[in-house]
């Protein structure tokens, strides 16, 4: 089977997964629901449970037990996407090829959507419990709580929100991806390992692998935002010039972001080739990586 293939069997998979989990259209939250349901049924690449799921195989994890994960990832993911189209954020009105969630069902709603998606993905974590309750999969959730919080996800979103506009140092703007798109990366990656049971030497190097694809994933996003196709990419083009954001290619220029990219997708694929024990899923990951650098969406 080619790349391609696999990928595409893999995201319908982390599709069923995440859909698996969703809440019911029905009662007096019904509006919330729909709303909640509407932006992750819009698609999206399924990045982050795919990524959970294949370190979990390539430590050699062979069940069901990852699937409340790969769907918490997704949801928070959906939610802080949500959130970062609302009007006091990014204000943009086009996501995965739709109406964003406040263009659709107006900033009130979308507001709580995206709280809405957040608490279900802690709700849809710890269903892992009702399987199991032991060290890794408490280890799993306290990841979890570590990479979605101020010192993950929402710390990068929020030093990117106030620091709009700024002249940035090296250090802030790497600080900022690395926490705002890293940080799930990281955690989607780091969380299939624990619950396969990764000893701590190789957790550290899968860290070091979420830091750089997470790295290279975000400036590839800027790139997409310049040069990108709209339609393909799903989302409107030149958000970042709207906002006038300090990105990695305005500070860096396009030519040296191009670079760095494949120099940073290269170090990480030489660090996963030491990793795991299932040949399949270890060359799955090197592919993936390696496609990632050159997505155009
Ligand atoms: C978009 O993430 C936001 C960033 C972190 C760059 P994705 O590019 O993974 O978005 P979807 O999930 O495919 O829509
Ligand atoms: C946001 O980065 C990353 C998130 C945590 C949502 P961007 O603002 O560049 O993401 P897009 O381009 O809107 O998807
Ligand atoms: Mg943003
Ligand atoms: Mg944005
Ligand atoms: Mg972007």
């Amino acid at each position: 089977m080619n790349f391609k293939e696999e990928l595409r069997i893999r995201t319908d998979y982390a599709d069923n997964v995440v859909k698996e989990f969703l809440s019911k259209e029905e009662g007096f939250n019904k509006e919330l629901c729909e709303a909640m349901n509407y932006s992750v049924n819009a698609g999206g690449k399924r990045l982050r449970p795919i990524l959970l799921h294949t370190f979990y195989k390539l430590f050699g994890g062979d069940s069901d037990i990852v699937k409340p994960c790969m769907a918490a990832y997704e949801m928070l993911h959906t939610y802080s996407l949500v959130h970062d189209d609302l009007p006091a954020i990014d204000n943009d009105n086009y996501r995965r090829g739709m109406p964003t969630t406040h263009a659709r069902f107006g900033e009130a709603t979308a507001i709580l959507a995206g709280d809405g998606l957040l608490h279900q993905a802690y709700e849809t974590f710890i269903k892992i419990f009702d399987t199991e309750i032991s060290t890794r999969t408490v280890k799993a959730l306290k990841i979890f709580g570590d990479k979605t919080g101020i010192n993950g996800m929402l710390g990068g979103q929020s030093a990117d929100v106030l620091h709009t506009g700024e002249i940035i140092s090296d250090e802030l703007l790497y600080y900022i991806y690395e926490k705002k798109t890293g940080a799930l990366i990281e955690g989607a990656m780091l969380t299939g390992s624990v619950l396969a049971g990764c000893n701590d030497e190789d957790l550290a190097k899968i860290k070091r692998v979420g830091e750089l694809v997470g790295l290279a994933f975000q400036i590839k996003d800027d790139i997409l935002d310049i040069y990108g196709n709209e339609k393909e990419i799903g989302k409107p083009l030149h958000s970042d010039e709207k906002n006038n954001k300090k990105t990695y290619i305005t500070i860096n220029g396009i030519e040296k972001s191009e670079h760095d990219i494949v120099v940073m997708s290269e170090e990480a694929c030489d660090i996963v080739s030491s990793l795991g024990n299932d040949v399949e899923e270890r060359d799955f990951i090197i592919k993936l990586i390696k496609y990632l650098t050159d997505r155009t969406y």
